[in-house]
């Protein structure tokens, strides 16, 4: 054998073994899958070596890679699309051009990415919006919150907050041919734990006097807790949100500081003084037996109360809606959950539907066997997958038959 075919041949080992990763067999694509998290990968190290020689921040470079999917607001024949601004917010709003003298339904939709990334101009999402808009012949409004490291909690949550609360005015629903009775707010991941934090607060908001009819929830990040949940420790390393990267996206949600990162990582960031709040996490009462599997609960080790006092924001039910009261959840709205089973957050879904069925709220729980973190992402060509069309058809669906 020539020394260039073994060369080739070393080559095409590296590039196999670097692209291949333990894709689940039930999961429908896996080589397209393991090329699009290679990817994801590679962009992961690119951003690690940059932050590394100290050019820029990490999520810097995943901001810039997202920014690539940006698209204008086009209208097409069905959907006027405007960016614009609720109370100072950027917006992306989709109104459908059919005419009727019916009051419509509206949809507040907040994107994913972990609370540094993402945004509603990203295809998937602009995609996402117009199908929502399309077939439930209803009023989208897609958040454009402002974003870490720029900004910290509180602010991600305020933004939509503020966007939500305009809405919600007589005057402007009103504006746009609304239904007050039939409004839902609606969000993917770090999206989902904004949807459902804002919800909650919404609860004791004498101001707002229209109420959500619906709130779901798209495999949603529910709790900073518990970052050992059996599901963190299922899936640490599955496609797209593996768990170095989501310990790295909670911590930078309060602070660049990496004291706060390594402590999540270690899972011994929880001052004992909040001991009492492991309630509300506590997957050992609140996963059903088929996903806590042969899991052993192991009682939490608390770390220094200076990290609590610091960043109080992840104690906060605002960042973390699985930390709220049960007192807190009566009155919320109907909850659709979706959960995926090889994701990391997929016990935080799962804990919340224990929680809200506890106290009445009526939940609608997809679990997806066969399917990943970010699955709503993958619905533009080419790194469109069956998962992700079949995952988004699923939702879309059930919003139409009941909001
Ligand atoms: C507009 O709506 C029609 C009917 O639902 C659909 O067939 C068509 O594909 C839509 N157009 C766009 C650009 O989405
Ligand atoms: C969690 O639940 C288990 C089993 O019910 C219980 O033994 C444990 O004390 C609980 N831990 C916390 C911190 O609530």
């Amino acid at each position: 054998m020539g020394t260039k075919s073994l060369c080739l041949l070393l080559a095409s080992v590296l590039v196999a073994y670097y692209v291949y990763t333990p894709v689940p067999e039930t999961i429908e694509e896996r080589w397209k899958l393991m090329l699009i998290n290679a990817g994801f990968r590679s962009v992961a190290h690119v951003a690690e070596f940059a932050e590394w020689l100290g050019l820029v921040h990490y999520m810097e470079v995943l901001m810039m890679i997202t920014s690539i999917e940006y698209t204008a607001p086009i209208s097409d024949e069905n959907v006027t699309v405007t960016d614009t601004k609720f109370n100072n917010v950027p917006v992306r709003l989709y109104v459908p051009r059919k005419q009727s003298s019916e009051l419509k339904r509206a949809v507040i939709y907040i994107h994913g990415g972990g609370w540094c990334v993402g945004g509603s101009a990203m295809e998937p999402y602009d995609l996402l919006s117009r199908w929502t808009a399309n077939e439930l012949n209803a009023v989208v409004i897609s958040v454009e919150y402002r974003l870490a490291p720029l900004h910290h909690f509180p602010v991600q949550f305020e933004d939509v907050y503020a966007v939500v609360k305009f809405f919600l005015q007589t005057s402007i629903l009103a504006r746009y041919g609304v239904d007050p009775n039939r409004v839902c707010v609606s969000g993917d991941s770090a999206g989902g734990n904004l949807a459902a934090a804002v919800a909650q607060q919404l609860l004791d908001d004498l101001e707002v006097k229209a109420k959500l009819k619906i709130q779901a929830l798209l495999y949603p990040a529910l709790q900073t807790l518990d970052l050992d949940l059996p599901s963190y420790k299922e899936n640490e390393n599955k496609p797209i949100l593996p768990k170095s990267l989501m310990v790295r996206f909670w911590s930078e949600y309060f602070t660049t500081d990496v004291s706060l990162k390594e402590a999540m990582a270690s899972n011994r960031h929880v001052p004992a003084e909040s001991s009492h709040l492991f309630r509300f996490v506590n997957w050992s009462n609140l996963l059903p037996e088929k996903f806590k599997k042969d899991h052993v609960y192991a009682s939490p080790i608390y770390g220094s109360s200076r990290l609590g006092k610091k960043y109080p924001g992840f104690l906060d039910p605002r960042a973390a809606p699985l930390l709220a009261d049960d007192t807190k959840l009566f009155g919320l709205p109907v909850t659709y959950i979706l959960t995926c089973q090889h994701d990391v957050l997929r016990d935080d879904g799962i804990m919340y539907v224990s929680r809200l069925r506890k106290v009445g709220i009526e939940v609608i729980h997809d679990h997806i066997e066969d399917a990943i973190h970010g699955a709503l992402m993958f619905i533009t060509s080419p790194t469109d997958l069956a998962l992700g069309h079949r995952v988004a058809n699923k939702y879309i669906e059930w919003l139409n038959m009941n909001l």
